[in-house]
């Protein structure tokens, strides 16, 4: 469709921005508090929220803290919650076996946000850097990141988490083959109504520094992770991803990180139409933070317009720890 404009003074665009009431007539895109989803982290032990330092305003919080959490986050109306362990180091191994121990953390506090906040759809991460020994999200056998033998660990680690009541899987691997296998398990077993949100176009990105201190994987980590997550100069490449995993039973797809990938948001969106995420990650929410309790800029406005972008984009939902704060803000 051609847009027209008629000369001036004929058109105006003006008009339309003169008067509150104008410009939420005209307003082409919303942000409402059912478009968040919230990460949370989890550590162990009872009564515990300790800050994450380079994340100011979030927490690692003990299970029941995030069941009190959850609670908070149903009574705002935020649809989700993501877990991320923190991991005790004593649990990391080579075999990251940790990851499908029905009682590991994420497992518990899935059945603890069930028990407390059962409106709440709980979403999982599923890649074995949290209890991996040297912080990489596949096996590592001399120096390569080993594909198929890290899928079946994560097929093992999906299973435990649906037993657990895990409504949505989040694989954030970038292996190849993992859908398809999830989804394949899952069927068999019967979880037919539970979804996969995979983290179909992850990049290799810097902006990913503060979680790795939040779950305690940036100490561990050896090299990086190129050659499974995506170079930040490509885009179609993005694409081919999205299809893969739709066609292996993907429900819905993710972008991440958020605001420096907003054209392949875009570009995902229109091309398949299919439900789309992006995750501003967690360089994305401490430079908002930081910026803001510096008072170079507002960061209430800086949160709500950069949440807004993603809708823009063509987002569906946003995973963001500003979450409740700004679902705060949008019910007034
Ligand atoms: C790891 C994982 C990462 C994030 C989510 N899952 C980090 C990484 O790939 O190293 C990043 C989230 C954030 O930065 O907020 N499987």
């Amino acid at each position: 469709m051609k847009p027209t404009v008629a000369p001036f003074p004929a058109a105006r665009l003006r008009r339309t921005r003169v008067s509150p009431a104008l410009r939420g007539l005209v307003r082409e895109n919303t942000l409402t508090t059912e478009d968040l989803i919230w990460p949370v982290f989890v550590r162990s032990g009872q009564g515990i929220e300790e800050p994450v330092a380079s994340m100011p305003g979030v927490m690692r919080r003990s299970v029941d803290k995030v069941a009190e959490a959850a609670r908070e986050a149903q009574a705002l109306g935020i649809p989700a919650i993501c877990l991320f362990p923190y991991t005790d180091p004593d649990l990391k191994t080579a075999d990251c076996a940790e990851a499908w121990n029905p009682d590991n953390l994420c497992n518990q506090a899935i059945r603890a946000i069930k028990a407390a906040a059962p409106e709440i759809a709980v979403m999982t991460d599923v890649a074995l850097d949290p209890y991996n020994i040297n912080g990489h999200d596949g096996y590592v056998v001399d120096g390569e990141i080993l594909n198929d033998e890290t899928v079946e660990a994560l097929v093992k680690m999906t299973m435990a988490q649906a037993e657990a009541g895990a409504d949505i899987i989040g694989p954030s691997d970038m292996m190849d083959g993992r859908i398809g296998a999830m989804r394949h398990a899952l069927e068999t077993a019967g979880h037919r109504n539970i979804s996969i949100l995979s983290y179909s176009a992850k990049y290799a990105s810097g902006y990913y520094g503060p979680f790795r201190d939040a779950v305690g994987a940036s100490g561990a980590l050896q090299g990086d992770k190129k050659t499974y997550q995506m170079d930040p100069g490509n885009s179609d490449e993005a694409l081919r991803l999205v299809e893969r995993d739709l066609q292996e039973g993907a429900d819905m797809v993710m972008v991440k990180p958020g605001i420096a990938y907003l054209d392949i948001c875009h570009r995902v969106k229109s091309t398949f139409g299919t439900p789309t995420f992006a995750y501003q990650v967690s360089g994305e929410y401490a430079m908002i933070q930081a910026a803001a309790q510096n008072g170079w800029i507002d960061g209430e406005k800086v949160m709500l317009e950069s949440l807004m972008a993603f809708k823009r984009a063509g987002c569906d939902g946003v995973l963001s720890y500003f979450a409740p704060q700004a679902a705060r803000i949008l019910n007034g």
